[in-house]
């Protein structure tokens, strides 16, 4: 299908013959948008694609060397009679997250929306025919959760993608790499992301590293980060690209640790204390759907990561990998309720939260808001507390678990709040008034 290509493809052309931008202003809706996204606290990714159907992650076609034309005759199998977006975002909402953030196109390279550019996407290339963009957009839009697109700027199957150090067993020739052409290609598509489901709050870049092998390689962010900011300037742009921000980039992306930490091996890079931070992990251990893979993490230790991360001052953005009939994992929809659950009583104490004047301790962390300070103990063996908390005298201290004043007594170093009993809560929250 190629209507309306030629309109994208030369929007696209024009807007990025723009000069390159080289100090980035944030325009006002831009700010607007970083500060609701800072706020939301807690959003889901979805890790969906045609890979879902070999059940072994979203990494199967290059770690099994999967030949690229194989590996396209996937999407004649692709047909996820049970996706519902609306079921999706409802359990998805249900669970407190405020966004969406879903692979729209991931390095497997198969397009999950309607686009133009290319007929390797779900409308054109699958049976099932429905754009699941549109439709989970629409949702979205309907119950009032933003959404958020991921999009892999490597591709495994395309002839003329630029090879770094994955896919590269995929069986393509190399002489048929053409830089322009594959960037042409990507900014069509992006363009068309934003314009057929706006409002898009965020573009979730991916795969800079694969050119870490190549340190001159050049991504062209100074053609791609205007393009998103000329056609959509409330939209967040985001790159995971495991170092500090780059210039035109609105949040900074952790993956698979908190910020500050480092033992997932990814990261380490300083965090920005300018840009809303997020940081994303899995439920169980793979982002794309991972049949062998039932090790689900427990309702504590997500809402306990979902807290350490507000503590931080960032958002966690909580994976889920759906299966190839279009359902969410009975798993992750057991967790999603759970985390509701908790939200539903204490998620004041992270949503509209910044992190706390009190760093991270092994005991938990603090946030805060306007006059009131949360302290979220859990982890520790003692019915007292000491900390270093200096932000002003405390009025009352309350146990927000059960409702019953905290009795404390605060000097100039700190406060020692004496808790009554040795908590073992997912969480004991105690909100301190100024
Ligand atoms: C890594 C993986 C990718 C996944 C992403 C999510 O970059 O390559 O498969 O989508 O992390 O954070």
């Amino acid at each position: 299908m190629t209507k309306g290509f030629l309109t994208c493809a030369a929007a696209a052309m024009l807007l990025s013959s723009a000069p390159c931008v080289a100090q980035y202003v944030p325009s006002e809706k831009n700010l607007i948008s970083r500060e609701e996204f800072r706020e939301d606290r807690f959003g889901i990714f979805l890790h969906w694609g045609i890979y879902s159907m070999l059940a072994t992650g979203e990494w199967t076609m290059t770690n099994n060397n999967l030949n690229y034309r194989e590996y396209a005759k996937l999407a004649g199998g692709f047909c996820p009679e049970g996706f519902s977006a609306e079921e999706w975002v409802s359990a998805i909402k249900a669970s407190g997250a405020e966004y969406i953030c879903i692979t729209t196109r991931h390095h497997d390279g198969f397009s999950m929306f309607d686009s133009d550019a290319t007929d390797y996407d779900i409308v054109d290339a699958t049976p099932f025919g429905r754009d699941i963009i549109r439709e989970l957009a629409d949702e979205c839009h309907r119950q009032g959760i933003a959404l958020h697109f991921y999009y892999s700027l490597i591709d495994w199957g395309r002839e003329d993608a630029p090879r770094g150090r994955t896919g590269l067993g995929t069986g393509r020739p190399l002489d048929t790499v053409d830089q322009d052409a594959y960037y042409d290609f990507m900014k069509a598509q992006i363009a068309e992301l934003l314009v057929q489901y706006a409002p898009v709050r965020a573009i979730w870049f991916d795969g800079h590293w694969d050119q870490d092998i190549n340190p001159d390689f050049d991504w062209r962010y100074d053609e791609l980060y205007p393009l998103i900011h000329r056609i959509s300037p409330g939209c967040l742009i985001g790159n995971n690209h495991h170092l500090s921000p780059f210039e035109g980039e609105d949040i900074q992306i952790f993956e698979r640790d908190l910020p500050g930490e480092n033992k997932a091996g990814l990261s380490g890079q300083e965090v920005s204390d300018a840009l809303p931070l997020e940081t994303c992990q899995t439920m169980n251990g793979m982002w794309g759907y991972k049949i062998t893979d039932q090790n689900y993490k427990s309702v504590r230790t997500l809402v306990q990561y979902l807290v350490e991360a507000a503590g931080r001052d960032a958002n966690l953005l909580l994976n889920i990998g759906p299966q190839p009939d279009g359902r969410l994992p009975e798993l992750s929809v057991d967790r999603l309720r759970g985390i509701g659950e908790w939200m539903a009583k204490y998620g004041h104490t992270v949503k509209g939260t910044r992190g706390g004047d009190v760093p991270p301790h092994d005991w938990g962390v603090t946030t805060k808001k306007g006059n009131t300070h949360y302290v979220h103990i859990m982890n520790i063996q003692d019915n007292s507390l000491f900390i270093p908390f200096t932000s002003g005298k405390i009025r009352k201290a309350t146990c927000l678990n059960d409702g019953t004043k905290v009795a404390f007594s605060q000097d100039k170093d700190g406060v020692l709040l004496k808790l009554g009993k040795v908590p073992s809560e997912i969480d004991f929250i105690v909100e301190l008034t100024l």
